[in-house]
């Protein structure tokens, strides 16, 4: 196949790049060594409701490229989550000063550039950090869920479900985890004898297993993450009186000690997330926009609708 000349390579990049509608603007092409700032290189603003990868190695702009991304989103009114387990998001909050070399450099690349500030929340989970602390209780992760972190197998998981069942009955509120072993400790204690019978189900040696699991829980930190007051989730959805979309970020500075902590949490977040949000039949854009770091991935909550256009091909 004869080699395209560098003319033919930047033609298809344009076309290819050439869409119809609101953009994420993220650069221009570098094509045979050389930046050419006539051929950019963007994303469909309703193409972002996909699964994405920002993928590359150290230091070849993924952060600066999630930044960009979250920012052009926010701009255009779209709520962003970001699991910030590096702490390198946080710059968002505050407007950059200039530079001569920034200005060369974003001249270069045909962009226009000028500092800002944008509507950013910081989230700790548990209190992990400085944000606001993001807890969920017992009773709305639900048996389920719970099961799913604990790894129950299905005879567990329905003998959690009866404890739970039990505690509805009896008013018993599930806040956290010690609620939770308060709860099974009572029904598999002597006192507990006959309420344990009338439920059926629940032998002792499954509350047992149910019960170290418990401890494996707290072992890996999630004591912190269970609790009162709740986290809406709501508040993810929001957007500041400008119109532009809230960036939410979550700072996850011990993520690398407590990886059950935030799979846990993001399980409960998008299960919730589910539950609420809307599901127009058409849209532009995005309801919400989430990435996490490393893999540095983001995705959206929308299903696709048929008439999305397809991604360009030319590159
Ligand atoms: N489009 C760009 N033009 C010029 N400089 C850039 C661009 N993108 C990133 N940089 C610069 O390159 C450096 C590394 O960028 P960045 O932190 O985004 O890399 P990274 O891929 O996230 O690295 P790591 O894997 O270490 O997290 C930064 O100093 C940033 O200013
Ligand atoms: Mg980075």
């Amino acid at each position: 196949m004869a080699n395209k000349t560098t003319a033919e390579k930047l033609a298809t990049i344009q076309k290819g790049y050439t869409l119809e509608g609101a953009t994420i603007e993220l650069g221009a092409a570098i094509v045979d060594g050389e930046l050419h700032k006539e051929a950019q290189v963007r994303l469909p603003l309703a193409m972002m409701n996909r699964h994405g990868l920002v993928a590359g190695a150290t230091g070849t702009g993924k952060t600066v490229t999630l930044h960009m991304i979250a920012e052009q989103l926010s701009t255009a009114g779209v709520p962003v989550f970001l699991a910030d387990i590096k702490g390198d998001l946080s710059g968002l909050a505050t407007a950059a000063a200039g530079s001569e070399k920034l200005k060369a450099r974003t001249d270069s690349i045909g962009q226009a550039w000028a500092g800002k500030t944008f509507p950013v929340e910081f989230l700790a989970l548990g209190g992990d950090g400085n944000g606001i602390p993001v807890r969920a209780t017992i009773t709305s992760f639900g048996p389920i869920l719970l099961s799913r972190v604990m790894e129950l197998n299905d005879t567990q998981e329905s003998s959690l479900q009866l404890v739970f069942h039990f505690a509805d009955k009896n008013n018993l509120e599930l806040i956290d985890l010690k609620d939770l072993r308060a709860v099974i400790q009572f029904l598999t204690s002597d006192e507990g004898k006959d309420e344990l019978e009338e439920l059926g189900g629940l032998s002792k040696a499954t509350a047992g297993v149910i019960l170290r699991e418990l401890v494996n829980l707290e072992a890996q930190g999630l004591e912190r993450f269970f609790g009162e007051p709740e986290f809406d989730t709501a508040e993810l959805l929001r957007t500041a009186p400008d119109g532009r979309g809230v960036i939410t970020c979550l700072e996850l500075p011990t993520l690398q000690t407590k990886p059950m902590l935030f799979s846990t949490f993001l399980m409960w977040l998008l299960a919730d997330l589910f539950e609420d949000l809307p599901k127009p039949a058409t849209w532009t854009s995005p309801n919400w926009c989430s990435s996490s770091m490393r893999p540095t991935c983001f995705s959206t909550a929308h299903p696709r609708p048929s008439s999305t256009p397809s991604p360009p091909r030319s590159g």
